[in-house]
């Protein structure tokens, strides 16, 4: 069942093909998953990580193709999520006093999940687990990001298991980053980082100086999801740096809904007044309502401003607005300019409050925003380019 990455490292995770949705249906997933645990054998064994509680059987039935359940020494939980500890209550069962080590938080998540007492070692940074001929030394790395998530590091193979960070929802039997398409790979990559790791760009940051502070030669990371990183992994540290420096291309994304196409037609107004501008910048137009909500998510993560537009319903906005501008206020983006704009008959509320919750989410807004009455004609549809040829104006 395994993969051998190494003499001492074999890959036994699951790969999900299947995998549509990730965190409920608070993430899509367009190409699949994987949920990677490895077994590094030295004189002693250990397991780091399991996989998905769905597979937990299949995950259990396999590693024991592997080895001898009797002969696992311990095991490492990085990270306390079920995508990772699914399968721990499983593998327990049949060898239930075998240390778990992970963080103190990771004690507790854990208990809170399984309501188990099973033999935890709750270990710190700077920890070191012997395993005879090769150690696996312990970096927590709190709120990257979960409070208990840690890196694992393999002395001799110079492996780093960085569980989520550096991850990826790309489902892959090669395993490798240098085997897959790498557009593919890095979309994804991307699409992770905007929407899971955004919030917590400053520890990122600071976590990544620290561990490169320490002077590991690191020959591979392997994260517990997608594509381990052999050919150049400092590529992907490199990108996770430049990513948490509050991170924007020469894009600007304008993103609406529409009931009756006058909101629409704004867009594409403001658009051409955009591009008048700036042709060289990238402008993308975004229906909320048909596109899907994380790739918006990393678009917004993508530019360096965003237009947001509704028509006023019911005195507010429309339901893919409101559900976008909530996950952006919990993404915390930073540096990044914002306006509204949006049709309406007669009250006409939801440019101000578009406007208030970009706000409040964090966005530098540009200007009061721009509404438009009924259908725009002409003058309207002028006045919106004009409205975009001001908004590009704010990055001159
Ligand atoms: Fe892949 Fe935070 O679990």
């Amino acid at each position: 069942m395994g993969k051998k990455l190494t003499e001492k490292v074999t890959w036994v995770g699951k790969v999900d093909w299947e995998l549509k949705s990730f965190h409920g249906n608070e993430y899509s997933v367009h190409r699949g998953s994987s949920y990677n645990s490895y077994l590094v054998r030295g004189e002693r064994n250990a397991l780091i990580d399991t996989v998905w509680k769905p597979f937990d059987k299949e995950f259990v039935t396999r590693l024991k193709q592997e080895i001898d359940l009797n002969q696992i020494d311990y095991i490492v939980m990085n990270h306390s999520e079920i995508d990772h500890s699914g399968a721990l209550p499983e593998l327990l069962r049949e060898i239930p006093d075998t240390p778990v080590y992970c963080t103190e938080n990771g004690v507790k998540i854990l208990k809170g999940h399984y309501h188990a007492d099973w033999n935890f070692i709750p270990v710190k940074t700077g920890d070191r687990l012997d395993l005879g001929n090769c150690s696996l030394t312990f970096v927590e790395a709190p709120m990257l990001h979960w409070p208990d998530t840690m890196f694992s590091y393999l002395s001799g193979d110079n492996i780093l298991f960085s569980n989520d960070a550096f991850g990826q929802h790309y489902a892959t039997e090669s395993l490798y980053n240098d085997t897959v398409n790498i557009a593919e790979l890095y979309s994804e990559a991307m699409k992770y980082y905007a929407n899971i790791l955004t919030p917590f760009s400053p520890l990122v940051k600071k976590k990544i100086d620290e561990v490169l502070g320490m002077n590991l030669t690191v020959n591979m990371i392997c994260p517990s999801h997608g594509v381990i990183w052999r050919d150049d992994p400092a590529q992907i540290i490199g990108r996770y740096l430049d990513w948490a420096g509050n991170y924007q291309e020469e894009q600007i994304t304008v993103i609406y809904d529409t009931m009756w196409q006058s909101t629409r037609k704004m867009a594409e107004g403001i658009l051409a007044g955009i591009r008048s501008v700036n042709p060289d910048l990238t402008v993308k137009l975004v229906n909320a309502s048909v596109r899907d909500k994380n790739d918006i998510i990393t678009e917004i993560f993508r530019s360096k401003g965003i237009l947001v537009g509704s028509p006023t319903v019911n005195n507010g906005y429309l339901y893919s607005i409101g559900g976008l501008l909530e996950m952006s206020k919990g993404l915390k983006f930073k540096q990044k300019k914002a306006a509204a704009f949006g049709s309406y008959g007669w009250s006409g509320e939801a440019v101000t409050q578009i406007s208030q919750q970009l706000q409040d989410a964090g966005f530098q807004i540009v200007n009061a925003g721009h509404k438009a009455l009924w259908v725009p004609d002409g003058a309207e549809l002028e006045a919106c380019k004009q409205f975009g040829r001001e908004f590009a104006g704010a990055f001159a």
